[in-house]
């Protein structure tokens, strides 16, 4: 649907932030009568769920079992999954599957015309959908395709939600705190916008642009995140950062990832020498869960001062090759790299956030209200280091929830509260962005050297260090001037930061992802990082400039 007039306030019944597989599966799974806002800081397909090339894991083959997907997850995450949260997923991959079919999402077929299964670092068995290498794309243009035809969905690009309105401080009496919208940037026209709703739900991505090098688009800055946590959600887990193993080392192709499914489908990692090094660091080798592997290639790197390995599945036939892999094919032999002869040079970076605002079964936050889903949310599924094409599922299992929860709450004598516009008359242009630009590269520096795959303890509090002189100076930065796309992000991006160094100081053991030399071993403890903000469950005023 056109968008309408844009007044500075908005009415809505659901306001969501994202337009990725958790945000769209959630818009269009509510009913038609709903009014619903989709908001996301650029174009619709500008977003992780766009880049995804591996599959969605989903139990679909008779020799296949709920019970052996469980095991692999609890498994890959080093037992610090919540068990009810991985049942709950792996139980939901078929619905979610048929969600997905019944939009239209075409996925590659096998030779009796089922859906091809790909296999995936972690998996016992062969239990990935896809279409081809390019799963992402099918999953995305599809799903927006859908979005833009509802008239009952009105579409914000460009619009960067800025902060959650909650009812605290308007509320008389005891009546629970409750969001009721956001301030959102109109990035085009400059203005910020009041968004009001008696449901919101972010559904903003992760937030591994934190780093350096990393796998996730620019919109990857952790925004849900730092807004759940500032309006007075919980968040956990945030040491648990997943580093892809294979990320493409090449000076014309940033971020660029090599699919797991390029292992799973036989490709080697080999050294400068042609070894085959992971059958030295783990038996199920390539195919080891993915904090092993990329440990194990940080370790080589090191030791042997080579700035990237190989990957290589040149010993398969030519033919396999481009048909399992056409969009890596036609990209690499774009940068003079044939993958069907040579091989490709790979380095380990940031991918996944697997910690976030912690939710229940159905996606709602501490605040009600109040919901998040996809990578921006904590449901307990993913432990110290999320398997494989458990991302996406996860995304539509509580996209699906999350829907039929609203749609069980909803009355239509939901009323917001009046809420102030957004108040600038105390804020000037700023003087200049250089101070934004040197901030955020030397943020992203910091958490690359001092909180990446293998941490200490001093690492960790050299970065806690910096990121606090940081956080003071964007503070005052935004205190002070208009609020710009860069900034927002920047603010963001420092909060979740000093989550991930706060978090990884508390795991004084090293499980899944987070490895650290001062405590090496695993504790027989298993426990979840939990970050309680300062205002959780007390009053607060409404969130406001
Ligand atoms: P996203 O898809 O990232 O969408 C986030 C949305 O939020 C965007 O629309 C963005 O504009 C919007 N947004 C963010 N902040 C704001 C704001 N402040 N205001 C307005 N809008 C905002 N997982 C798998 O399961 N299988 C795979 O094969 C796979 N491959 C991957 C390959 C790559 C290269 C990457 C990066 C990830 C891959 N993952 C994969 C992980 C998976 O893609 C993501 O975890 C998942 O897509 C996240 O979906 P999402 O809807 O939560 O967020
Ligand atoms: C990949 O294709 O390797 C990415 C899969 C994932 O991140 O789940």
């Amino acid at each position: 649907m056109d968008m309408p007039n844009l007044n500075t306030t908005h009415h809505f019944d659901v306001i969501i932030v994202g337009s990725g597989g958790a945000g769209l599966s959630l818009a269009l799974s509510l009913p038609d009568h709903f009014n619903i806002a989709v908001l996301a800081k650029s174009e619709l397909t500008d977003t992780s769920t766009f880049y995804a090339q591996g599959g969605v894991a989903a139990v679909l083959d008779e020799t296949d079992s709920i019970q052996q997907h469980i095991d692999d997850t609890m498994i890959a995450g080093a037992y610090l999954c919540e068990t009810a949260a991985v049942r709950q997923t792996v139980e939901g991959g078929k619905a979610s599957v048929d969600f997905l079919l019944e939009h239209g999402v075409q996925f590659t077929l096998d030779e009796d015309e089922q859906l091809h299964l790909t296999r995936e670092g972690g998996h016992s068995q062969r239990r990935i959908i896809h279409a081809a290498d390019a799963t992402g794309r099918a999953i995305s243009t599809t799903l927006v395709e859908q979005a833009r035809e509802k008239s009952n969905i009105v579409i914000f690009e460009n619009f960067i939600a800025i902060d959650l309105i909650t009812t605290r401080k308007l509320n008389s009496g005891n009546q629970p705190n409750r969001a009721v919208g956001l301030y959102a940037l109109d990035e085009k026209n400059e203005g910020v916008h009041t968004f009001l709703a008696p449901f919101t739900a972010l559904a903003c991505g992760g937030a591994m642009k934190a780093y350096l090098y990393t796998s996730n688009p620019d919109i990857a800055t952790g925004d849900g995140i730092a807004m759940a946590y500032r309006a007075g959600c919980r968040v956990a887990n945030m040491e648990f950062n997943q580093f892809h193993p294979t990320c493409l080392y090449h000076p014309k192709a940033r971020s660029f990832l090599i699919t797991e499914a390029m292992r799973g489908e036989g490709a080697y990692l080999r050294l400068p020498d042609g070894e085959r090094f992971m059958l030295r660091f783990d038996e199920r080798a390539e195919l080891a869960p993915r904090d092993i592997v990329a440990r194990a290639i940080d370790y080589e790197i090191k030791r042997l001062g080579i700035r990237h390995v190989w990957l290589d599945i040149s010993h398969k036939p030519a033919e396999f090759v481009k048909e399992h892999f056409p969009t890596l094919y036609a990209h690499l032999l774009g940068l003079g790299i044939d993958i069907t002869r040579d091989m490709i040079p790979v380095v380990p970076a940031a991918h996944y956030t697997c910690g976030g605002v912690m939710v229940n079964e159905n996606s709602q936050t501490d605040i009600e209200g109040l919901y998040a889903i996809g990578e921006t949310s904590y449901t307990g599924l993913h432990g110290a280091n999320r398997m494989a094409s458990n991302s996406l599922l996860e995304c539509f299992v509580y996209g699906l929830s999350a829907a039929r929860d609203i749609e069980a709450k909803f009355r239509p004598c939901l009323k917001v509260p009046d809420v102030p516009a957004w108040d600038a008359t105390q804020v000037a242009n700023p003087d200049e962005d250089v101070v934004i630009l040197q901030n955020w590269d030397e943020l992203r520096s910091t958490m690359w050297n001092y909180v990446g795959i293998v941490r200490t303890t001093k690492r960790l509090e050299r970065a806690l260090h910096r990121i606090e002189m940081l956080k003071r100076e964007i503070t005052e930065y935004y205190r002070d001037y208009h609020v710009s796309k860069n900034l927002i992000e920047l603010r963001n991006l420092v909060l979740v930061s000093e989550m991930i160094v706060r978090c990884a100081m508390q795991r004084k053991e090293s499980r899944g992802l987070h490895y650290t030399l001062d405590y090496p071993e695993l504790s027989p403890e298993l426990r979840k990082t939990v970050l309680i903000p300062p205002n959780f469950g007390v009053e607060q005023p409404l969130v406001n400039h």
